[in-house]
């Protein structure tokens, strides 16, 4: 299997958990704090390390007490960590969450060491990055580094996969460069201007993007499923039914999950249900990398998923081959 090169962020997440978010001026008595690794980008690769990919990170963290936890995390997952380095002037990014009994979450992100992910730091990897074959990229690292990238792994041939969280607007030039985006129904509507209300509006907004030069889109729609279209496919995948504890990463997890199908050479379908199912396991469990599931569970999900509904194909296809 190919080599995937996550380039983006490390987060240590402080969550704590709260019977109802406060209002304002409020103090309330949270039920637990924890320490978890996270950060979009360490998740999903985490994720495709756990999906069974080959995967390095490419990130820095601070020369505190956090960064070596994040690495032993990476590490632990199988994922490679010589590219993450540290830098003594700044924190390692934090996420403080607080998430609500219902599963909600809020989040609010300090980037620290994230933000010093730059061009002269990635020119410097660039000779171990363009090993890759994919490559995964969010928002959580300066955005003039993303677009770099894009453009410099567009010209070597390199295949790039963009999460665009938290949402910015991407140059177009650079979204056409963008092989395969995957991102929420709030992102899609503002990046397209497009509100994304349901299946049918999802569908006008993948097809404007993939109009923009992305080759496939995936759009996902929490507990309404998601969808994924490009020139071959244009596939639903319902959601699984789960009880939820904690959203928190459940995007990483399907971002992670569907590269790492893909680079095994999964087809579309097959690699969107794999996302799917691995991001629902993820949602029953608390935290960002703590919840994110291993190939074998994922299987076993699935397989219990297809005995649960009789053996019927949970799977719809709104078209394509
Ligand atoms: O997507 C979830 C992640 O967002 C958390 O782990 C947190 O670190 C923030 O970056």
């Amino acid at each position: 299997m190919g080599l995937i090169t996550v380039i983006g962020s490390l987060n240590m997440d402080l969550v704590v958990r709260t019977p109802k978010m406060p209002q304002a001026g409020e103090t309330l008595a949270g039920t637990e704090f924890h320490l978890i690794p996270g950060g979009k980008g360490a998740n999903q690769s985490v994720a495709a390390a756990r999906a069974g990919a080959p995967t390095r990170m490419v990130g820095r963290v601070g020369t505190d007490a956090f960064g070596p936890v994040l690495l032993d995390s990476l590490t632990a997952a199988g994922v490679g960590t010589s590219g993450v380095a540290a830098l003594s002037e700044v924190t390692t990014g934090t996420a403080t969450i607080v998430v609500e009994d219902s599963g909600e979450n809020r989040i609010i992100v300090v980037a620290g060491a994230n933000g010093q992910v730059s061009l002269n730091f990635i020119n410097d990897q660039w000779p171990a990055i363009r090993q890759s074959d994919l490559i995964l990229l969010q928002h959580e690292i300066p955005l003039s580094t993303v677009h770099h990238i894009i453009e410099r792994a567009y010209a070597e041939g390199i295949r790039v996969m963009l999460n665009p969280a938290p949402i910015y607007s991407i140059p177009r030039g650079a979204l056409a460069k963008v092989d395969t985006l995957i991102l929420n129904e709030v992102e899609a509507s503002a990046l397209t201007g497009l509100k994304v209300t349901d299946l049918a509006t999802a569908r006008i907004v993948a097809a404007t993007l993939t109009d923009l030069g992305v080759n496939t889109v995936l759009i996902t729609l929490g507990s309404n499923g998601a969808i994924l279209h490009n020139s071959h496919h244009e596939l639903f995948q319902p959601a699984f039914k789960v009880e939820v504890v904690d959203t928190t990463a459940a995007g990483d997890t399907f971002t992670g999950g569907y590269a790492a199908s893909i680079l095994s050479g999964k087809q579309p379908p097959e690699a969107l249900m794999y996302a799917a199912a691995a991001s629902a396991l993820a949602v029953t469990r608390l935290g960002a990398q703590t919840s994110i599931p291993s190939r074998d569970e994922v299987e076993a999900f699935m397989a219990a998923q297809t005995t649960k509904m009789n053996g019927s194909p949970m799977f719809k296809f709104n078209g394509g081959d």
